[in-house]
């Protein structure tokens, strides 16, 4: 068989990982990205669809793999969310300051 028709091996097949904590704290894209604003999602940023097709925020990837969940998840955390909210309240020990800026 020709080389130009033998299907690459999967060792070959170039693999593309992309920094997506990078892209979602990028200032070029998101106002002080490192800020904790929520409500931006319900003004300036109430555009964004986290569906894969803007790739500034991709929590359930994009393209052919991304998350299979993502329907059932967008319904299900509203929901555990509002239990959560609902059956709790929520302090720290001694009302300690949680810093919500940085992660990891
Ligand atoms: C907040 C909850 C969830 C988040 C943030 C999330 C996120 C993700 C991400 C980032 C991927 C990888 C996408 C990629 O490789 O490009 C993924 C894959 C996947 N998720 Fe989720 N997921 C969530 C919940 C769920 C739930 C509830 C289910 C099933 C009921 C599910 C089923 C899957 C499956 C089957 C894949 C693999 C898809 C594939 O490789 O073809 N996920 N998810």
């Amino acid at each position: 068989m020709s080389p130009l028709r033998t299907a690459p091996s999967l060792a070959t097949t170039p693999q593309l990982i992309t920094n997506i904590w990078n892209i979602q704290r990028d200032p070029c894209i998101w106002c002080n990205p490192s800020e904790f604003q929520p409500e931006m999602f319900l003004t300036d940023q109430a555009n964004v669809d986290v569906r894969g097709q803007h790739f500034e925020l991709i929590p359930c990837g994009s393209g052919r793999r991304s998350c299979l969940g993502i329907s059932l998840v967008l319904l299900m955390v509203h929901l555990a969310l509002a239990h959560l909210l609902q059956g709790f309240d929520f302090e720290t020990p001694l009302d300690a300051f949680v810093d919500m800026t940085k992660s990891a």
